[in-house]
């Protein structure tokens, strides 16, 4: 059976660079730069081209973990294949994260935490390896060992990712030494005209709030991140089933991810698990996994309290105790860091906001007492699901005991004591 297809538009539906580089027939192909600038969509778009027009493909898109790509590029491949009208000639296994295209060629997804089925994947014909900053020089040269001697049109590792570190094994093999097998492309937000404008805004702003991060993911140039919030935080296999406290946080967006996090709490331990993370999600989509989820009705839920009207869309979906959460973002920050963060390995996006969650810098390049506003879609949950305006108990003599060692500042204690009295939930914020 013959298929028609018409990719006579396909310059219009693809950014200048993107469509520049289905000619690189390079074997490294290297697109870096800042963040929006369309990487991940044109590489999609590039093995989408080569596997509807090329013959013997059986191309490998990998990632660190199988489930950021079963988030990220999966969804990503089903959305251009939708675009490009071409959604009768594929099938799609998303157990198996595989793409089968009528004309015999394949893509198959994995993650590098998959080691025994990436054994098991032979004769490739290609590779992506999507934000390649995330694995180790290691994986890399494995990978390359492997896309040798299986014939199709021409074998292409195609690199995608953020310039992160300088230190990063990626300058030093691709950057600091150059060789004629490669091709680099550079690209920023301004060489994608189909991104939105408050993404845009998000990343001009970064000028006036961390240089490095501005550097990194506005101008796409090398840089080291630096007053990350998060520096230390333990990986862990699951939430633990026996804890003291399970709540819940969510943070509305629909540009952004909207999420939805678990929490629980075992003396000054946290663990959190992402539960739910996605773009252009409407409450109703979140209340429909909750109830998958079999999230219980009388589950403590704290919530953007920016949005009632979207609290009030929960409560009457039958999640009665979902609330306003506290806003105080300071606040909040703070209580995390005085506990021992845990994160389950399934968390991707909530990982890769802990690495990357930053203070803004003063002009000496030294960390303020205030967040930037970027990769805290997760963080937020987070915090709105362990922090809340708790009463804590203080006692009157450690209030006159502490005020012993300080100089009085005008006012008396019993000023104080009328102050933690009328503040009974006073959380120490
Ligand atoms: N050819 C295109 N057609 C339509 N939309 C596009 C196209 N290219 C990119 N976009 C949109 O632009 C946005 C950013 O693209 P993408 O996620 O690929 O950027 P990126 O460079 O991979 O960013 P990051 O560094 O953050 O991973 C996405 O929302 C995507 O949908
Ligand atoms: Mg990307």
């Amino acid at each position: 059976m013959t298929y028609n297809i018409d990719l006579s538009n396909i310059k219009d539906l693809m950014t200048p660079k993107g469509y520049d580089m289905l000619k690189v027939e390079s074997r490294y192909l290297i697109s870096y730069g800042g963040s929006g600038s369309s990487k991940s969509y044109s590489a999609t778009q590039k093995i989408l081209f080569r596997i509807l027009t090329e013959k013997n493909h059986r191309i490998l898109v990998l990632r660190k973990t199988a489930r950021s790509l079963k988030k990220s590029v999966f969804q990503l491949f089903k959305e251009v294949i939708k675009i490009w009208n071409v959604e009768e000639l594929f099938d799609y296994n998303l157990t198996d994260l595989t793409i089968t295209c009528k004309n015999g060629n394949s893509i198959i997804m994995n993650g590098l935490d998959n080691v025994e089925r990436l054994k098991s994947i032979s004769s490739v014909s290609s590779l992506w390896l999507e934000e390649a900053s995330e694995v180790t020089y290691q994986d890399f040269i494995q990978l390359d060992l492997r896309l040798r001697g299986y014939n199709a049109s021409y074998f292409q590792l195609l690199l995608t990712f953020n310039p992160t570190s300088s230190n990063s094994w990626l300058k030093k093999r691709f950057f600091d030494n150059q060789d004629d097998k490669t091709k680099v492309v550079h690209s920023t937000f301004l060489d994608n005209p189909f991104l939105d404008l408050e993404y845009k805004d998000i990343l001009e702003s970064l000028i006036s709030q961390n240089k490095n991060m501005y550097d990194i993911y506005c101008k796409g140039i090398w840089g080291t991140l630096k007053g990350v919030i998060f520096e230390d935080y333990q990986v862990v296999s699951d939430l633990p089933s026996i804890y003291d406290k399970k709540s819940y946080g969510v943070d509305f967006g629909f540009q952004h991810f909207m999420t939805f996090i678990e929490a629980r709490t075992v003396g000054s331990d946290v663990y959190f698990k992402e539960l739910y993370c996605k773009t252009e999600s409407l409450v109703s989509d979140l209340i429909a996994f909750m109830k998958e989820e079999g999230i219980a009705e009388d589950a403590q839920i704290f919530a953007d309290s920016a949005r009632p009207d979207l609290i009030t869309s929960i409560q009457n979906a039958g999640f009665k105790h979902c609330q306003k959460a506290n806003k105080s973002v300071l606040g909040g920050l703070d209580y995390m860091l005085s506990l021992n963060i845990k994160v389950t390995s399934n968390s991707t996006n909530l990982i890769k906001e802990l690495d990357l969650y930053s203070w803004s810098l003063d002009s000496n390049g030294e960390p303020l007492d205030k967040p930037v506003k970027m990769f805290d879609d997760c963080i937020d949950s987070c915090r709105y699901s362990i922090f809340r305006n708790e009463p804590i108990q203080i006692s009157i003599a450690n209030i006159t005991s502490r005020r012993n060692n300080y100089n009085y500042d005008g006012y008396d204690d019993k000023e104080l004591y009328q102050r933690v009295a009328v503040n009974n939930n006073f959380s120490g914020y």
